[in-house]
């Protein structure tokens, strides 16, 4: 599976590169078909119109039905001063007609002065361009006189022509380049969630996994001989697993929790309550955990406005998870402070350490569900990565905000706003 995604990735880009060329080759090649196709058609139309001027001469002299020597004797007085406007005009429509040409054309005849000696009604010499000559008399003819077609040429002619095939192929190769977009971008989240589904479940077992090991010695260890008359050592025993038991419960809690608020249904508590003896009673219940690994916490609670209306439990956490977060991302001895403000009528509670810090990339990513960042050896901090979208989705639902700023190595703040009443 490995190999195989960017090895589809390539060829399909390869294909795709493919098709464009060779769909670019076949418009150019239409192009220049249709220009010959042009070219080809013009010359045909040309003679066309020299053979029924001569015949409209013949017919106007008698001769039309006479044999080929006294037609080309004839032909040798040709002159089109014979002839009217009206007839050039219908041979070269019809001729046009025949041979598919549709643009409007002028004309004028000229003797062998290139003196105009009959004109099209449109005929302005100035405005128009090149013209195609057919010269009209015969060879060895006594007069010399050459028709000018001018050709009021469509300049996007052939982009009117081929238009539709231009606008399909680049549209079908649109839709073909984002569907293909789209199937990779599509590809990249689903990887990106099996490794954050087998992530969670290695995280899950790993918790899950002590405390059954606990409470499984525990049970071998009463049903013992000599414990099992000892009701000291059963009270001792009982104990163990009732508080192993209570830590896999918190732990499910934890996660049925987060379930929770992928389902939006947060039901909020509402209550005034004080936020600074919130962060004191969560500290204190910290405090233990920080002695532990020789760390501080300071407090430096100056906001003068520190009412808020909060839920009670929920609140709590927020800051339980933040100093949890801030003890377990340490790398020896944590520091952490946690400070308080006010602007704007905001409630700003900072939560401040000295640990592993974070890069920009999870920087943006740590409120995600699950995500945890891959620190190599460090990484053997237990957690399921839901602690920060549990602080996301609660701060918002009190109307608040949490921000991040870190810099790997150092350390990290996280801030949380909440209105103050
Ligand atoms: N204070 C911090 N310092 C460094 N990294 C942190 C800090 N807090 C959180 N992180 C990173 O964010 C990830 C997500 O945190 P969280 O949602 O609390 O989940 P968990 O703690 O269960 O891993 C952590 O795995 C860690 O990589
Ligand atoms: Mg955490």
């Amino acid at each position: 599976m490995r190999k195989v995604f960017p090895l589809i990735v390539v060829l399909i880009t390869l294909s795709v590169i493919g098709i464009i060329f060779i769909q670019m080759s076949w418009i150019d090649n239409a192009i220049s078909l249709k220009r010959n196709q042009r070219i080809e058609a013009l010359a045909n139309a040309t003679s066309e119109i020299k053979r029924s001027i001569h015949n409209l001469f013949l017919i106007k002299n008698g001769y039309i039905n006479a044999n080929e020597e006294t037609r080309y004797y004839v032909l040798q007085s040709f002159t089109s001063q014979l002839l009217t406007g009206e007839d050039v005009r219908q041979s070269i429509d019809k001729a046009f007609t025949k041979y598919n040409i549709k643009e409007p054309f002028e004309y004028s005849v000229t003797n062998i002065f290139q003196i105009p000696i009959a004109a099209s009604a449109g005929f302005s010499p100035n405005e128009l361009g090149s013209s195609t000559d057919i010269p009209l008399t015969p060879e060895n003819g006594y007069y010399v006189e050459t028709l000018h077609l001018y050709i009021r040429e469509d300049k996007n002619y052939i982009l009117n022509s081929m238009g539709w095939m231009i606008g399909a192929s680049v549209l079908f190769t649109t839709i073909i380049i984002s569907a293909f977009a789209l199937t990779i971008r599509t590809m990249f989240t689903q990887k990106k969630l099996s490794e954050i589904k087998s992530d969670f479940i290695n995280n899950m077992t790993h918790e899950l996994k002590t405390p059954l090991a606990t409470i499984s010695l525990a049970i071998d260890a009463l049903t013992n001989e000599k414990v099992i008359h000892d009701t000291e050592k059963i009270r001792y025993y009982s104990g163990m697993i009732k508080d192993e038991n209570k830590r896999m419960n918190k732990q499910v809690e934890k996660i049925l929790q987060s379930a929770r608020i992928e389902r939006q249904d947060i039901k909020l508590n509402l209550q005034r309550i004080n936020a600074h003896e919130v962060i004191d009673k969560v500290a204190d219940n910290l405090a233990l955990q920080i002695e532990e690994k020789q760390g501080t916490l300071n407090l430096k609670l100056g906001a003068k406005q520190y009412m808020i209306d909060a839920d009670d439990v929920h609140f709590s956490n927020i800051i339980f998870n933040l100093l949890d977060n801030a003890i377990k991302y340490s790398k020896d001895k944590p520091v952490i402070q946690v400070e308080t403000s006010t602007s704007n009528n905001m409630l700003a509670i900072k939560v401040k350490d000295n640990g592993i810090g974070m890069n920009k990339e999870t920087q943006s990513r740590v409120f995600e569900k699950f995500y945890r960042a891959h620190t190599g050896n460090i990484h053997n901090v237990k957690g399921f990565g839901l602690g920060l979208s549990y602080v996301k989705a609660i701060t918002e639902a009190h109307g608040g905000k949490v921000k991040v700023e870190s810099t790997f190595g150092k350390g990290s703040t996280f801030t949380i706003l909440l209105p103050i009443v």
